[in-house]
């Protein structure tokens, strides 16, 4: 059974994280965390000073999740996300590691 997985990019020094994503099922049992943090430790490994990612503004598990990590605010995509009425905003996060 798979619980989650991440998807990370690393390249010149620079990691982004494109996607981490746990079955629902499955949630708030500390997977994601444990997941952001291999992730992270990935990054480290394969030279990346700083990891970047985006998430939706309405999403606030995801945001509180990254919060504890670490991760600091950097701005916002207005618009970015598609959603059912319209669009949404992203918000740009980054931790050095
Ligand atoms: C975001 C996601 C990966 C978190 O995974 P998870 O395994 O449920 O998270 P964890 O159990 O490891 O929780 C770690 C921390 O995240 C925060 N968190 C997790 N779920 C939360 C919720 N529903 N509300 C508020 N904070 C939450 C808490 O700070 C938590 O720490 P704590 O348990 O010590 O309070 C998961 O909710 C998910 O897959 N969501 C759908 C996909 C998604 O939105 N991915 C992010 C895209 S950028």
């Amino acid at each position: 059974m798979i619980e989650g997985y991440g998807i990370l990019t690393v390249a010149a020094g620079e990691s982004h994280l494109l996607n981490l994503c746990v079955r629902p099922e499955s949630r708030g049992e500390g997977i994601g965390r444990k997941l952001l943090r291999f992730l992270i430790s990935l990054a480290r490994r394969h030279d990346a000073d700083i990891l970047f990612l985006e998430v939706r503004a309405s999403n606030a598990a995801a945001r509180a999740l990254y919060q504890v990590e670490g991760f600091n605010e950097l701005g916002t995509r207005k618009d970015y996300y598609p959603q059912a009425n319209g669009r949404e905003d992203a918000i740009i996060l980054a931790r050095s590691l």
